[in-house]
């Protein structure tokens, strides 16, 4: 029986594929819809948003230059919280959203200790067990949970300030606000990094929701699997083969 997490997100879901498409070519395989797109495009809006408005606020002598973009400085104090919260309520409808495939599982955890063969790129294919996101992918999405909770208690300190929560705990929360924005944004500069030139064409799975079943059968090979019922390896060494033969007819 589905729950009501379920029926909501099955809900938005088909609601927002009637104002969007997601169009996929031969050879392609549907990855996100357009709700999940959605919600991630505003995450990535209002974090970056948050991000450069609080700048200005957390190094005004280093990034005073980000200010008049919103206005100048007191407006920047007076957005910023704004832009935080709706970073946090996209991030909390996305994770409803992604609370199934985002579980931990043994092949995550072998991932992990296999973390090297990623890091390297010593194995062409990602393990045969990776389904629709890796152990990487899932770590970064639960420090971002972790970290939006984070963000909202010491936030809401921080807008209330020290007249209702007292110096230590304003301070405190200071300390803890900066420490899991800079933990975050370390992360996002990888995911960048990750989700365009160093996967090269992941990116297109955000925006037009499709990849290539090339593009399955290499960095997910167990979802490639599930959603065609074919193994990853001997699609992967076919290819090859077509690709050699196809140079050699040349
Ligand atoms: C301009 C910057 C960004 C780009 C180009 C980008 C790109 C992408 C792409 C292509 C995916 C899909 C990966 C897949 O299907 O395997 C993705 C997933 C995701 N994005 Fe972003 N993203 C950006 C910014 C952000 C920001 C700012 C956040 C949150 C603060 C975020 C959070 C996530 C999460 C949690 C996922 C799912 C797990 C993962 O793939 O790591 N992204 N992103």
């Amino acid at each position: 029986m589905a729950t009501s997490v379920e029926r909501f997100d099955q809900k938005a879901r088909q609601t927002f594929e009637s104002f969007g498409r997601t169009e996929v070519f031969p050879g392609e395989l549907r990855r996100h819809l357009v709700y999940t797109r959605f919600l991630h495009w505003m995450v990535a809006l209002f974090f970056f948003l948050a991000l450069f408005s609080g700048f200005g606020i957390y190094l005004p002598w280093l990034f005073r230059w980000f200010t008049p973009i919103f206005g100048g400085g007191p407006l920047a104090r007076a957005l910023h919280p704004w832009f935080g919260l709706a970073f946090v309520a996209f991030f909390g409808l996305q994770v409803l959203n992604w609370l199934t495939p985002m579980k931990w599982t043994p092949a995550d955890s072998r991932w992990i200790r296999n973390i090297r063969n990623a890091v390297t790129g010593a194995e062409k294919l990602e393990p045969p067990d990776t389904g629709f996101f890796n152990a990487g992918q899932k770590v970064q999405f639960w420090e971002i949970l972790i970290g939006s909770v984070v963000y909202l208690i010491t936030g809401i300190v921080l807008w209330m300030g020290a007249d209702t929560f007292g110096r230590v705990t304003v301070a405190a929360s200071y300390v803890l606000h900066d420490i899991s924005a800079l933990i975050m944004l370390g992360g996002i500069f990888v995911h960048i990094y990750l989700s365009t030139i160093g996967e090269p064409g992941t990116f297109q799975s955000m925006t037009r929701g499709a990849v290539s079943e090339a593009w399955a059968w290499t960095f997910h090979p167990a979802w490639y699997k599930e959603v065609t019922g074919r193994d990853p390896r001997q699609a992967h060494e076919e290819a090859l083969r077509r690709l050699k033969s196809r140079k050699r007819s040349d």
